[in-house]
């Protein structure tokens, strides 16, 4: 039964390994697109691929960690299942330096990445660290069970409260690509996240905050946006569109919106 341990323990390992290399070619990985040979989706903002380099990262040290301690165990298996009668057996009562090491080396690595990731989280979350020139392009507001979003006309800076040519849309967050922009995020219920995956963007919607969440887009298309907090029945319904076009086209697009939006039935919007 020894053996059976041993090999089950090196195994396992191999198997894990094994499964996270071939994860990326069948899209069982990050979401985004798929870029070089090892075809992991790469995201689709620059802090998203920060984020990712992050990941990465954390993901090596762990690994390296799983195989060495997968590849001790199985040893001292194997060698307690295998071992012969007229062997001497070692007994240890513990190692004080071994645990030292053990102590301290988790403890830097922990500290490293600490020290590491506090550039990326700054960007992340704080605002005297993200891009200063970040456009407020919406207000997007959460509730049970939709996302609202409210835009300042063309030409006009986003306001705290409602203005009278604002553009709304619902379930549709229209955005530029290539450059920083920023939401102003609410809710007008209970705690929402806002959550887009492709861009590795993910921030919760708070009763009695507005909170800015800031990111860029590198390509023009759709993304998928949720919500990604358990916020009632109808959570799952919360699937809506981030839509990313250039910036001609987000002007343009406004410009069309509001005219459909204060089109009085007496005169047509303009061709
Ligand atoms: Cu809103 Cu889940």
């Amino acid at each position: 039964m020894g053996r059976f341990w041993a090999v089950f323990f090196v195994a396992s390992a191999v198997i894990a390994v094994g499964l996270c290399w071939v994860a990326p070619s069948y899209g069982l990985w990050f979401p985004g697109t798929l870029k070089g040979g090892f075809g992991a989706g790469v995201a689709h903002s620059s802090i998203g691929k920060k984020i990712d380099d992050l990941f990465y990262l954390v993901l090596v040290i762990v690994a390296v960690t799983y195989i060495g301690t997968h590849a001790v165990l199985g040893y001292v298996l194997w060698r307690g299942a295998t071992i012969k009668p007229e062997e001497k057996v070692l007994f240890s009562h513990g190692s004080h330096s071994l645990e030292v090491i053990w102590t301290i080396v988790p403890a830097g690595i922990l500290l490293y990445i600490a020290l590491y990731q506090m550039d990326v989280w700054a960007a992340y979350r704080f605002k005297e660290f993200s891009p200063k020139k970040a456009e407020a392009v919406a207000e997007v507001t959460a509730r049970q069970f939709e996302w609202r979003i409210r835009y300042p006309a063309r030409g006009k800076t986003l306001m705290p409260t409602p203005q009278p040519d604002d553009v709304y849309t619902v379930n549709e967050l229209h955005v530029p690509t290539g450059r920083p922009v920023s939401i102003s995020l609410k809710t007008e219920d209970v705690q929402h996240a806002f959550f887009v995956p492709e861009l590795r963007i993910k921030q919760d919607a708070v009763p009695g905050l507005t909170i800015p969440v800031w990111f860029d887009v590198d390509e023009p298309r759709q993304y998928e946006m949720v919500c990604a907090e358990l916020c009632g029945w109808g959570h799952y319904k919360m699937k809506a569109r981030l839509i990313a076009v250039s910036d001609e086209d987000f002007g343009a697009w406004k410009d069309k919106a509001a005219l459909e939006q204060f089109d009085d039935g007496f005169k047509k919007p303009a061709e």
